[in-house]
């Protein structure tokens, strides 16, 4: 649901539990930008920020705070913040006695419009993105566009690339009512429709498919490349992950182009992009074969030794379980580094 007062959207929810059960999950950097969670009447455990910290050791630290407070499995976990949060929380929530009711209160645009719905869960292990993991549904997510008022520009262009991603996937249309979306002069309602609309498509493809065994796999657009860039951490201090989407997208659709005959313009557009907003991913000539070592081993990939991406024929008509070589995706990046 999209409302306009957390406070009262929460309370309505938590009524139906009992309020000794009931405990929160945040980040102490969402804490420093709304320190009134702190009064929300409930026990929170703010985890520090990071992708380094989405890990077993912050899913021990939530089974340990569960435990602290005796919670049962008829408790409610709140989470309150990023993807971090909603796929650590979820994950947590999903094997603590077996499964705990959990609602997620998505703090960032991409959280908003991808991470908090649909169910996946999980954490980074063994330097691999969301290697573990588990599909279990948060009761409610609730959308509070406020809290995109408090957010880094960084993070909005974030959010973006992933709604880019299902503007490509919806039609046209839809593509270019986001493209003229100005962000230099952002107007709320015009931001929120396209939330609506950005949800609207992956609850559509969730719907057919909830547990990712075929069309679910079009939300893994861009995300083949995308993540091997994100796991390599290019550019200083890493890279956030709507701006990994973002490159990822650029090389995926390079490849539908080829491969599909897929129109240019679309393609342009995002170089357009990159370069003028997002910046271009620094890559050395020794990540080359780090990243598409990780492509190889890719939890997406059916089989080992080979590279499975979802492509676009057209707008709104993806094609999944394609298999790229080493070459087709090595020319695909040399595009992607060459802009
Ligand atoms: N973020 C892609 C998915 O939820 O399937």
């Amino acid at each position: 649901m999209i409302c306009e007062d957390i406070h009262s959207a929460l309370s309505h929810r938590t009524a139906e539990y009992d309020s000794q059960q009931v405990v929160v999950l945040t980040t102490a950097e969402v804490m420093d930008c709304h320190p009134e969670i702190q009064d929300c009447g409930f026990p929170v455990l703010a985890l520090p920020s990071g992708e380094s910290n989405k890990s077993l050791d912050s899913v021990q630290r939530i089974w340990d705070f569960l435990l602290a407070h005796r919670i049962t499995r008829s408790g409610l976990l709140i989470c309150i913040g990023g993807g971090m949060i909603t796929d650590l929380g979820g994950f947590a929530a999903s094997t603590y006695k077996r499964g705990i009711d959990y609602i997620n209160v998505p703090t960032t645009l991409l959280a908003m419009i991808d991470a908090s719905t649909g169910g996946k869960t999980g954490l980074n292990y063994n330097g691999l993105k969301n290697c573990i993991g588990s599909f279990y549904s948060p009761k409610e997510t609730i959308i509070c566009p406020a809290f995109l008022q408090t957010l880094p520009v960084q993070q909005l262009l974030s959010g973006y690339a992933e709604m880019l991603k299902h503007g490509l996937l919806a039609n046209e249309e839809e593509w270019n009512r986001l493209l003229c979306f100005d962000w230099n002069t952002p107007d709320t309602a015009a931001l929120i429709s396209l939330i609506e609309s950005s949800l609207a498509v992956k609850q559509h493809i969730i719907s057919i498919d909830p547990q990712e065994n075929g069309l679910r796999k079009a939300l893994n657009l861009g995300h083949t490349v995308g993540h091997a860039l994100e796991e390599v951490g290019l550019n200083e201090g890493g890279m956030l992950h709507g701006y990994a989407v973002l490159y990822g997208l650029i090389a995926e659709l390079y490849l539908s182009v080829v491969r599909f005959d897929f129109p240019r313009k679309p393609l342009q557009q995002l170089a357009d992009l990159m370069i003028h907003v997002y910046g271009r991913p620094q890559c050395k000539c020794s990540d080359r074969e780090r990243l598409l070592s990780l492509m190889l081993q890719d939890k997406k990939n059916e089989h080992a030794g080979e590279i499975n991406c979802t492509l676009m024929s057209s707008f709104g008509h993806p094609e999944i379980n394609q298999i790229v070589t080493t070459a087709e995706m090595n020319e695909a990046l040399d595009y992607l580094f060459s802009l």
